[in-house]
């Protein structure tokens, strides 16, 4: 059984499906979510976590605090669903490997540093695109260039709004996180026993 952490700013819908999935899903036996930490101390998925009785802490610019936090809580793996804030470099270290996140366009394309929420539909629209997607992908240093995990697209219909895309997305975003969590416990399972 795997530790997660989700780090999470809004509403934890990702959160709650992430949940979901170790109770009664494919990350069943596979992985708990043991903490939730969360920068904005008024984010919806606080109250989700307080009431899946989940561990959750309001902690903001104290890399020092996260990392004790991860450590009591013997926490494995760190997920971002919806986390407003660049990782550091002093976390990525001691989780290399282990952090993943949550983008809600194909990436590479309409990733980036202003890149986030209803920009990043606009922007697709804007584009023209036929086809957006989400992202799981590690973190990196960086915003959402890390190693992708799992992608998967949908179409852009000619009438979709920023809002209508973004909900659809949003579905597919709920089906890819644990499925990608649970591909990359199984791999670190794998080269845990390989050792
Ligand atoms: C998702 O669209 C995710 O891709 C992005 O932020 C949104 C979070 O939604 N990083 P929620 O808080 O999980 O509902």
């Amino acid at each position: 059984m795997k530790k997660i952490a989700v780090f999470v700013s809004g509403g934890g819908s990702n959160l709650q499906s992430i949940i979901d999935q170790t109770k009664n899903g494919i990350l069943k036996n596979l992985a708990a979510v043991s903490l939730v930490i969360s920068n904005n101390p008024s984010a919806f998925a606080l109250q989700r976590a307080k009431k899946e009785k989940i561990k959750s802490l309001f902690i903001k610019n104290s890399d020092e605090k996260v990392l004790q936090e991860l450590k009591i809580s013997q926490i494995d793996l760190i997920c971002l669903a919806g986390y407003m804030s660049l990782i550091s470099s002093k976390i990525i270290d001691v989780y290399n490997n282990r952090i993943l996140n949550i983008h809600p366009s194909l990436l590479p394309k309409f990733g980036g540093k202003k890149m986030y929420g209803h920009y990043v539909h606009q922007a697709v629209i804007k584009a023209g695109e036929k086809k957006s997607g989400a992202t799981v992908h590690f973190v990196d240093e960086n915003y959402d260039t890390g190693k992708i995990i799992i992608q998967k697209e949908i179409p852009v219909f000619e009438n979709d709004t920023s809002e209508i895309l973004a909900k659809r997305v949003l579905e597919i975003e709920h089906k890819i996180y644990p499925e990608a969590i649970k591909s990359v416990i199984l791999k670190m399972s794998d080269n845990e026993q390989k050792r």
